[in-house]
């Protein structure tokens, strides 16, 4: 079995990397250079734990090839996945699809033997249908079906929730196509993970919908945080027991800085143009976008409110800026609207971030970039947990306490509890759990 993947982002190198795996002969092709140049060289462009063993494996092996020429890259597949970009049009929100119709046209002509092609890419409801009537007017001659495959995979996670997914989701309506599809999944198949078979129309929309609803999860338990700062209650408690509740779940329901990454944002915000546009508005979606952005810039203002509204001259460090841990991707990062507001309201930010500093750098001026949290914790007014990177997990409150000019902690992901930081004299800020006031930290600090 031979198959083709157009596209090495994190979508198409991890679902290229474990076809391998699956044993498959797989063709990733990318028409950067570059990419391909790094990726023939052996070097990973992105960072996602265990992928470089793995495709060093399959490279090895002669499994896991790498190329620009997409004649030589798709011949003798039977699957051409398409996992190139979809970003969101900066104009409208509208999913970019230029990409993906492009790689549709350039595949109609090089079409010889019965082949699918799958979309793989997170695209619009009718997207699938479009790629048919695309190559079919290319090439009105070639055999092939269109079949739409969703990936649900999360960054710094990707290879687990490629290998053991909760499901499946293959949108044809051909059954020689889904015949082809299941021998590709073959593995997950025998192992009995759910594969659900539908339309191309309904396997577009699962993924939306998806994506939204866990968006939505967040964005509920962030406003219930706020209500719990207001009240006095406990929000990872409030979250504990909600979960407890099989209908509800416990996943996707910390509270935090406000969701970002390269899908959640996007996708929201695809979803809710095609609401606009399919005349269904999906209200509850443009809330959790306009609440998410709004939460990102309450970040940054609670920190400044942590000054009396004040931070003029004063050195705020921030740790993670990663829009989660194990990425060094910032697309959406809480830190991008923080770090910048803090900027503007004179306060210096120095930070630090155990793999995103340079896809971050990009993005911000004049941060004083360090190697680890304590040279950030050095001369600081305030540290700022954004992300919640497994080194921040056990740092050494005295040595950051001994460190800073004076000991203020923010944690925008709670992990640390108010009684252990309360102990060591800091002042502690975290979500959805009441603040300790300076009154009583000053009580506090005479009894350290
Ligand atoms: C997400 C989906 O989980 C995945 O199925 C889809 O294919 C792509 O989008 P990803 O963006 O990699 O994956 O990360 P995820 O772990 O879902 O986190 C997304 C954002 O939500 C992060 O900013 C994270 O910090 C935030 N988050 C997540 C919370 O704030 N609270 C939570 O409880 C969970």
């Amino acid at each position: 079995m031979r198959v083709a993947m157009i596209g090495t982002g994190y979508v198409g190198l991890v679902s290229g990397t474990c076809f391998a795996e699956f044993g498959i002969n797989v063709t990733c092709i990318d028409n950067d250079e570059g990419k391909i140049n790094k990726l023939l060289n052996g070097e990973i462009p992105i960072f996602e734990p265990g992928l470089d063993v793995l495709v060093k494996r399959q490279t090895a092996a002669g499994r896991l090839k790498f190329t620009t020429d997409l004649k030589e890259g798709i011949a003798g597949a039977k699957a051409i996945f398409i996992a190139v970009g979809t970003p969101a049009r900066r104009e409208d929100g509208h999913a970019d699809l230029s990409y993906v119709y492009q790689a549709a046209k350039e595949v109609a002509p090089l079409l010889n033997d019965y082949t699918v092609i799958v979309t793989k890419s997170t695209v619009p409801v009718g997207t699938a249908r479009e790629v048919e009537r695309i190559i079919r007017e290319e090439n009105p001659a070639a055999e092939f079906d269109v079949a739409s495959n969703p990936e649900f995979l999360r960054e710094g996670a990707a290879i687990e929730d490629f290998m053991r997914p909760d499901r499946v989701v293959i949108g044809t309506d051909s059954e020689r196509a889904q015949d082809v599809m299941r021998q590709v999944y073959r593995p997950l198949y025998i192992n009995e993970t759910p594969i659900v078979m539908v339309a191309p129309e309904t396997s577009e929309l699962i993924k939306y919908a998806s994506n939204a609803f866990l968006a939505t999860k967040i964005t509920f338990i962030n406003e219930i945080a706020n209500l719990c700062e207001k009240t006095g209650a406990n929000v990872q408690q409030v979250s504990k027991a909600m979960g407890l509740d099989g209908r509800i779940g416990g996943k996707f329901l910390h509270a935090g800085p406000g969701y970002g990454g390269s899908c959640f944002p996007k996708d929201t915000l695809a979803l809710a143009q095609i609401g606009i546009k399919h005349n269904a508005p999906q209200t509850i979606v443009e809330q959790v976008i306009t609440a998410n952005k709004n939460r990102q810039e309450d970040m940054a203002k609670r920190i400044i409110a942590a000054f009396d509204g004040d931070v003029k001259g004063k050195t705020i460090g921030i740790l993670g800026v990663s829009f989660k841990p194990n990425t060094d991707d910032v697309r959406d990062a809480p830190s991008l609207v923080v770090v910048p507001l803090l900027q503007k309201a004179g306060a210096t930010v120095k930070a630090y971030d155990p793999e995103a500093r340079e896809q971050a750098e990009k993005h911000f001026q004049n941060v004083a970039w360090q190697n680890n949290a304590y040279d950030v914790a050095d001369g600081a007014d305030a540290l700022v947990i954004l992300t919640e990177w497994n080194e921040f997990r056990a740092l050494s409150l005295q040595e950051i306490k001994e460190k800073m000019n004076q000991p203020l902690l923010l944690d925008f992901r709670n992990i640390y509890t108010d009684a252990e930081v309360k102990a060591k004299g800091f002042r502690y800020i975290s979500i959805g759990r009441q603040e300790i006031r300076p009154d009583e930290c000053a009580v506090l600090k005479a009894a350290v």
